[in-house]
């Protein structure tokens, strides 16, 4: 491999705006001190745990510190996910920031080590100077000719500077590229030439009075001068994971975006590590290192612990938050027990945040907060018997309710969810106390683990027939 590449195309999707279980979570809710507000970005109470995560969050963005493990444990429900998931809105889109399960590494297709190695490294950010080459210009006119049968499309594409003009053609990609961007005459632009990326910079001074309806954010800029196309020095951040996937030959760019990338074969990594380092040297690139959240990581067995154990200490290597909501228990794959199930090697590398049980002030008020967010209203008395509820199960059970009781509130066509719905959701569907309760109760009509199975009625009823 002579020439190492580092563009990839484009790879933003668009997000759905699907209200899951953390969206409302903005960000740490810090104050510039990086003290913990009461009720801010989403985030209620907890407060020791996101002032931990807030110096953390200090020491990443100053990219100083790298492989270390930081270890967020407490019981089912109190916001480990989601004090990660505030910190990784906090981190900006420079710094990598890589969230799995640690289920999620047992697959068919990638060995266990495989899947923590490419979630490594999806942690580690390049920043890279290139110069590359562009074309820069004021789009004058864009014509696209659609065939009838919609699958082939032609078009040309016309942009100037202040001193040339030129067409070009364009292929069925730059169309889709530009139709993305909603690119229209008078836009400035810049194209890419190497990957085909398509930027926005403004719109053109000269067509300012064709926009009089516009709003304040529209951005007027002069149209370029001198030549269309123009090297220039550009900055941009890749992961090594991506860099790994593009240059292994056989899958290329769009593994990237089918996430299907296989193996990738170690010599590759090596030759890439090398590179890396090379341009480290020459001042061409910089390595930030990102975060790598493993969620549930109890799940992970001792050899995962033990490749983590090294991967710490590798020359590229993120900082590694894990979660888990185990006490002692067995580490898998051993015989013996240990603190969170994590063996104690990686336990004495790692800080520890705990998070604790919300007081019912906070359950109130996330739970308030979860229901603008699932765009419902509750009556008063609906929020407090919800509240009893988070309090004497779980958050996340009261919090599921929720939309449960919408629904039912919906069908009597209220305007919002009375005390009542709260009511009959809970009597509907149980919580996980009341579920065992119910197993205990007809354990003879379910499957046991000897696959022992009563079929019919319960026993005291049929003595009773
Ligand atoms: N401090 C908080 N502020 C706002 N929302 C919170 C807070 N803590 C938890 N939540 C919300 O409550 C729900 C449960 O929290 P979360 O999933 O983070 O718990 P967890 O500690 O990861 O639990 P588990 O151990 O079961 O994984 C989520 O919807 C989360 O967004
Ligand atoms: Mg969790």
């Amino acid at each position: 491999m002579t020439t190492i590449q580092t563009k990839t195309e484009t790879k933003d999707v668009t997000g759905l705006s699907l209200i899951a279980a953390h969206s409302h979570i903005s960000g740490l809710g810090l104050d510039d001190n990086l003290q913990p507000k009461e009720n801010s970005q989403g985030m209620v109470g907890q407060l020791k745990a996101r002032k931990a995560a807030g110096v953390i969050l200090k020491m990443i963005t100053m990219g100083k510190i790298a492989g270390r493990a930081v270890l967020i444990a407490g019981p089912p429900s109190t916001g480990k996910t989601a004090i990660a998931m505030g910190l990784s809105q906090s981190l900006g889109n420079e710094v990598p920031f890589t969230a799995i399960a640690a289920s999620e590494i047992y697959s068919l297709e990638l060995s266990k080590t495989e899947a923590l190695i490419q979630a490594f490294r999806k942690s580690i950010g390049i920043r890279i100077k290139e110069e590359t080459e562009i074309i820069e210009g004021e789009v004058v006119e864009i014509q696209i000719d659609r065939s009838i049968t919609g699958g082939h499309k032609q078009g040309k594409l016309t942009i100037k500077t202040t001193d040339m003009e030129t067409i070009y053609e364009l292929g069925n990609k730059m169309i889709e590229g530009l139709t993305k961007e909603k690119v229209l005459a008078g836009d400035v632009i810049n194209i890419d030439k190497a990957s085909g990326k398509i930027t926005k910079l403004g719109k053109s001074f000269t067509r300012a009075r064709d926009y009089d309806a516009m709003g304040p954010e529209t951005k007027f800029i002069q149209c370029p001068e001198g030549e269309l196309q123009k090297r220039k020095e550009v900055v941009h951040t890749v992961s090594l994971h991506e860099i790994d996937v593009i240059n292994s030959r056989q899958q290329g760019f769009l593994a990237l975006f089918s996430g299907d990338t296989g193996e990738i074969r170690s010599e590759i990594r090596d030759q890439i590590n090398t590179k890396v380092a090379e341009w480290k040297e020459e001042g061409k690139a910089e390595i930030i290192p990102g975060v790598l959240f493993i969620d549930e990581v109890h799940m992970l067995d001792i050899e995962c612990f033990s490749f983590i154990n090294r991967a710490l200490e590798d020359e590229f290597s993120p900082i590694v938050i894990m979660a888990t909501n185990r006490g002692i228990s067995k580490t898998r794959g051993t015989n013996y027990k240990s603190p969170h199930g994590l063996p104690l090697d990686l336990l004495d590398r790692s800080i520890i945040i705990h998070t604790t049980n919300y007081s019912s002030d906070e359950i109130r008020t996330i739970l308030s907060i979860r229901s603008s967010e699932e765009e419902c209203e509750l009556s008063s008395d609906a929020l407090a018997l919800l509240t009893k509820i988070g309090q004497e199960t779980s958050l996340r059970y009261a919090s599921n309710l929720i939309s449960v009781s919408q629904q039912i509130s919906l069908k009597k066509r209220q305007s919002q969810i009375e005390l009542q719905d709260i009511k009959r959701a809970y009597m509907l569907f149980l919580d996980s106390d009341r579920s065992v309760q119910h197993v205990e109760e007809h354990k003879s009509q379910y499957i046991d683990d000897e696959g022992n199975v009563k079929i019919g009625l319960d026993e005291d009823k049929m003595e009773t027939d």
